[in-house]
């Protein structure tokens, strides 16, 4: 683990350490493990096995990695207590051994690449999901949480942002971004049907534009795009005209929340994961990545030749944290600028940039 992400997981296993007692000596399925929010996790987990847990928690990581960077698990697979299972989720998988906690973070995020692959992300979203509660219900789990998005909120009309839990969306069914949205939404009622029906302990997280270390430069989302261009001495493309707002959140302060959502006994509830402390918008942010870089490159806005780039593209994003910070002591701490440049450092120290 390089020192970045070290000092990370450090923050995040401090802050979960008592709590997280529950995994010990227990086995934890993550799915999407070698995915940026899926290693974090499974790094977290490692940490606490070395230097907390007296009887070390099993992790089994399924990907099929058709997005995931198998390098970030490497120092993983020496480890006893770590299994990797190339899998493909939207396939049911059977184990023998009993299974005490299961994290369903595979998917694939981003949306140039969901707009490539839209039936390969329905399926992970949805006969993943129905899959793994499958396997949830057989192995009488303690706890399972998947994860959804803030994009089950669409484009929120007025009135509706800060948006809480309870705000039911404004989502195209046909659109290009459909095939995440829509199945995010159908994964949340399958996972609500087998908390009713079957008692299945399941939680659900809505992350809001999660970044930082270890997300691949070339994801497309963006911050790591926006990094890519500077971090090659290239202009910013911005395309669109930059008035679009996003609210982002750095990895530890996610990560922290979706353990406490995990560990927590808030079955069949849906929480809010984000920063609201600042919505950005897009010519703001490609303003500050370059300030932060240093790189006296220019910042140009095109028309992006993929015509459903911006279609359906939320105009805002600010998540309302209310139900979180009550209900979990749940409190970002990482600002925008300090996360940016962490970013930017392990770009330069990841990719020899
Ligand atoms: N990062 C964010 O800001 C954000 C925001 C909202 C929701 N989410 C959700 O959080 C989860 C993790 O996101 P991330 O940013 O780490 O994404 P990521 O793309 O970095 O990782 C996803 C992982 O899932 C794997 N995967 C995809 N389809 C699979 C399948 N059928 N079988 C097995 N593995 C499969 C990929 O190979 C990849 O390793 C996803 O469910 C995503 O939709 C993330």
């Amino acid at each position: 683990m390089d020192k970045i992400i070290e000092q990370d997981i450090k923050e995040i296993t401090d802050s979960i350490k008592k709590i997280a007692q529950k995994l010990e000596g227990k086995t934890l399925l993550v799915t999407g493990g070698t995915g940026f929010i899926g290693s974090y996790i499974l790094d977290a987990v490692s940490f606490l096995n070395e230097n907390h847990f007296k009887k070390p928690c099993n992790l089994i990581c399924l990907d099929n990695l058709i997005v995931g960077d198998e390098h970030r698990i490497s120092r993983l697979l020496e480890k006893e207590y770590f299994k990797f299972i190339k899998h493909d989720i939207s396939k049911p998988f059977e184990y023998a051994d009993s299974i005490d906690f299961i994290i369903h973070a595979a998917s694939i995020a981003s949306p140039t690449f969901y707009r490539l692959h839209p039936i390969e992300t329905i399926d992970a979203n949805v006969l993943g999901t129905r899959n793994l509660l499958e396997l949830g219900a057989e192995k009488k789990i303690k706890s399972f949480l998947y994860f959804s998005s803030s994009e089950t909120y669409g484009d929120p009309i007025e009135g509706n942002i800060p948006t809480p839990e309870t705000y039911k969306g404004n989502v195209s069914f046909t659109g290009p971004r459909a095939c995440y949205d829509e199945s995010k939404r159908l994964g949340e009622t399958l996972c609500i049907a087998f908390f009713n029906q079957r008692n299945v302990p399941v939680k659900i997280a809505r992350p809001f534009n999660v970044y930082g270390p270890g997300m691949r430069l070339d994801d497309k989302r963006v911050i790591p795009d926006f990094m890519n261009n500077v971090l090659h001495n290239e202009p910013i493309i911005m395309y669109s005209d930059g008035k679009d707002t996003r609210s982002f959140c750095y990895a530890t302060d996610a990560i922290i929340g979706f353990f406490k959502i995990l560990l927590s006994d808030f079955n069949g509830e849906p929480f809010n994961v984000g920063n609201d402390a600042e919505e950005i918008s897009m010519i703001k942010l490609a303003e500050t990545i370059k300030e932060i870089s240093g790189n006296k490159i220019e910042i140009i806005s095109r028309e992006s030749k993929d015509k459903n780039y911006l279609k359906d593209n939320p105009h805002r994003r600010l998540p309302d944290l209310a139900k979180i910070k009550k209900l979990l002591n749940y409190e970002p701490k990482t600002d925008l600028k300090t996360g940016l440049k962490k970013s930017i450092d392990w770009y330069k120290l990841a990719y020899n940039l």
